[in-house]
């Protein structure tokens, strides 16, 4: 048979596996008689019995979630906190110790930049204040409504609402419980904000956007659209802001490109070191986004924030070169041609702010073969108790002979 010729194994069954490494996207990988099995609720190491849930790739692989744990010895399992965990589709890793969490999204982004740039990587994966043990960290959540009008959080790749009384991710100013308690017949989805200044934002879809909140990070007040982009862990943003900062060095008289800017946190927090000789361009395709930033940023005055989308800003080469670009794309990545634009501007320094390390592994490659050297790496727990991860990273020219990157 070939490696697409697998004998179909229907919903349901139930199969005895050794669970194997972890991989992008949380699930472990095991194997049933030659095929590979994406095992969620399991650790690398376990031997555990799953159900098959689903077959992906065309009938290549199969999904499958742990309905026992047969033998577990040593692996950083640990009950789940949360009685919700195995149901509700937001949490890959409530049965697992907080350390053991870090170890296995340090392997998926070590594995990802290894294979991807030829050369052992290791990074370690940083906690960041602002969690009480991986919990009351969410900020924003956004709940699904059911039939019944009860909100809930939506299953793992299904569109059934798990009613909830509570969510132990969910920061206390949410008081989720309110909203949990509520009827919201006739809104498919409730958006609950902490809102800085105190209390919290209620908005429901269908409906206007939500009110804007407020928000504080790196010594500034900053104002957030609805809907708009802001890290929902509450250390995210100082601490992204101080690891940027690290890699981009930034120095008086310099011209900062903040490409997908957001509500100009990390151009906005940069913009000190450069001075009023220096220039700082952000870039952003949300409206309401770029009104904010220009409200946030108004006092500084080396700053100029422009609407519109990343490439054809790039395209049109309304600059013609700049000493560092910070770049925080979506979970897709920068791609090919916005990193091509972004070389040909012969900055000193490209900063990749990444929350997809599968993404960040294939635009290093690109940045590698155009001779881009990764040399700063960090990586941050800012999404505990989930797969997720976020990575900061520094990429600069490869020395020219004779040259100096200093
Ligand atoms: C991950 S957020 C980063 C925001 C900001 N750097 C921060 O730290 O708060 C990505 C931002 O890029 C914007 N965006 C997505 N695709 C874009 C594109 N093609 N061009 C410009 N902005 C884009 C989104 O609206 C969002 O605000």
């Amino acid at each position: 048979m070939g490696s697409n010729e697998f004998a179909p194994v229907p919903v349901g069954t139930l199969l005895d596996v050794r669970v194997g490494d972890v991989a992008h996207g949380g699930h472990c990988v095991a194997r049933h008689e030659g095929q590979v099995l994406f095992v969620r609720h399991g650790l690398p190491g376990e031997f555990v019995r799953v159900r098959v849930n689903s077959a992906g790739g065309g009938g290549r692989f199969l999904r499958a979630d742990v309905v026992e744990v047969l033998e577990s010895e040593d692996v950083g399992r640990v009950s789940a906190p949360c009685e919700y965990a195995k149901r509700c589709g937001g949490c890959d890793w409530q049965h697992v110790s907080l350390a053991r969490q870090r170890e296995l999204k340090a392997e998926v982004v070590n594995s990802a930049l290894s294979r991807a740039l030829g050369r052992s990587i290791e990074v370690t994966v940083e906690q960041v204040p602002g969690d009480s043990l991986g919990l009351g960290w969410r900020t924003r959540i956004q709940l699904a409504v059911g039939a019944d009008g009860r909100a809930g959080l939506s299953a793992q790749r299904s569109h059934e609402v798990i009613p909830i009384d509570d969510c132990l991710l969910g920061h206390p100013d949410l008081q989720l419980a309110k909203v949990l308690s509520q009827r919201w017949a006739g809104s498919s989805q409730v958006v609950v904000d902490v809102d800085g200044r105190g209390g919290r934002e209620v908005s429901k879809v269908p409906g206007p956007r939500g009110p804007d909140v407020h928000r504080t990070a790196a010594g500034r007040d900053w104002v957030v659209p609805g809907a708009g982009f802001w890290q929902v862990h509450p250390g995210a943003a100082d601490v992204l802001v101080a690891a940027v900062t690290e890699v981009v060095t930034p120095k008086i008289g310099e011209h900062i490109l903040d490409l997908y800017a957001g509500v100009g946190l990390l151009g906005g927090s940069l913009a000190g070191a450069v001075g009023a000789t220096g220039r700082v361009d952000l870039v952003e395709s949300g409206r309401a986004a770029v009104r904010a930033a220009g409200t946030n940023l108004a006092d500084l005055s080396q700053v100029r924030v422009h609407y519109g989308e990343v490439g054809s800003w790039l395209a049109q080469r309304r600059i013609k070169r700049a000493d560092v670009v910070v770049l925080d794309p979506p979970r897709s990545g920068a791609g090919t041609q916005i990193l091509a634009k972004c070389i040909a501007l012969a900055p000193r320094v490209i900063c990749y702010v990444a929350c997809d390390p599968a993404a960040l592994a294939r635009d290093a490659k690109m940045l590698a073969e155009a001779g881009w050297e990764l040399f700063a790496l960090r990586a941050f727990d800012l999404f505990p108790m989930t797969q997720h991860i976020e990575c900061v990273a520094g990429f600069r020219p490869v020395q020219a002979p004779g040259g100096s990157n200093s």
